[in-house]
């Protein structure tokens, strides 16, 4: 084993997340859920408030298969970027199909090639890699962006290149113990090799590191600026219930919201205004109440009833200062 190698997993065995629950199965369905739910989505989050009840709802790819994706849209509720959903729950039916037609005795899962993992919707290169090493003990390695800013670092790379740096991954990595590299490598880029002061006097590659006297330039960051939307949002109210529509649109598809209008009719209440920021851009509402049913064709629901429905974060904000108005009124 060469010393970086035998750095990484004497580093690992010490610090190592070895109790992430995803760590600790070797069921595939497990680690290809935790992966998706971790692309976007910070570990203690996706700990704390889904992996598990989404387990509990669904504990086989068959069950998530078989479910409706209403169902599985509740279920991921909150953690954003629904695409991930409705591409998990696709890829479950495609897989449990095509299991059916070889008309195999053992249970389906995931296939563990990963040009077959990138054939399947929602798999992208780094949750193939992750599958492959995580389930399957394959020996490559995994590029989320904790790795991203290490292979960056010890190359003092400034404007990363995907060909590049997957090709330095695969230099690098460790094809005797790809798991616990692999996890070892996106520990130290969590604690150690951090976007801002990293701790590079406790980082195991500091040796082998080029970039670790000024670690922050690399990578270079991106000025991203966000752009705000605006939104008028009206709450059509018959009967104590208000008008919901189910998202057709690429944005938040599936999900139920309340409609969206150009212009706010005179008559209606403004009753607030509530934010909330995406990856790319932020969406303020001015929300208005109006008494009447809504033009369009639409579903009506209480309160209670809506609270059932999956729905996005804005729309929950909403409802939640349409409850409160209703209080102080
Ligand atoms: N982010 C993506 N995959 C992960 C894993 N296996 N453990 C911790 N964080 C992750």
């Amino acid at each position: 084993m060469n010393t970086i190698h035998q750095n990484i997993q004497i580093w690992y065995k010490k610090h190592g997340r070895h109790d992430l629950p995803w760590r600790t199965s070797n069921d595939p369905y497990h680690i290809w859920l935790s992966e998706v739910m971790l692309q976007q989505t910070q570990v203690a989050t996706v700990l704390d408030r889904y992996y598990f009840p989404f387990l509990r709802q669904f504990p086989t790819l068959e069950a998530l298969a078989s479910a409706p994706l209403d169902a599985v849209l509740k279920q991921w509720e909150g953690l954003g970027y629904y695409n991930r959903a409705k591409n998990l729950h696709k890829a479950a039916q495609m897989i449990v199909e095509a299991h059916k037609q070889k008309q195999l005795d053992a249970a389906p899962s995931l296939p563990c090639q990963i040009d077959a993992l990138m054939k399947l919707p929602g798999i992208g290169k780094n949750t193939a890699h992750a599958v492959a090493a995580f389930a399957y003990n394959k020996p490559v390695p995994v590029m989320e962006a904790n790795v991203r800013r290490i292979l960056c670092r010890l190359h003092r790379i400034e404007t990363p290149n995907d060909k590049v740096l997957w090709k330095i991954a695969y230099n690098m990595v460790d094809k005797s113990h790809p798991f616990e590299y692999n996890q070892a490598m996106m520990d130290i880029g969590a604690t150690l090799c951090t976007p801002k002061a990293p701790a590079c006097h406790r980082c195991p590659l500091a040796d082998a590191c080029e970039g670790k006297e000024e670690p922050e330039r690399y990578p270079l960051k991106k000025k991203k600026t966000i752009p705000t939307r605006e939104q008028h949002i009206m709450l059509y109210r018959y009967n104590g219930e208000l008008a919901m529509k189910q998202r057709t649109g690429k944005f938040l598809h599936g999900l139920w919201g309340f409609e969206a209008i150009d212009i706010p009719l005179c008559a209606a209440e403004y009753i607030g205004e509530v934010s909330h920021a995406y990856t790319h851009f932020k969406l303020r509402c001015k929300v208005f109440l109006y008494d009447e049913p809504a033009p369009a064709q639409n579903d009506y629901f209480s309160p209670a009833q809506i609270c059932r429905l999956a729905i996005s974060k804005v729309d929950e904000k909403i409802l939640k200062l349409y409850r409160n108005s209703v209080l102080s009124d």
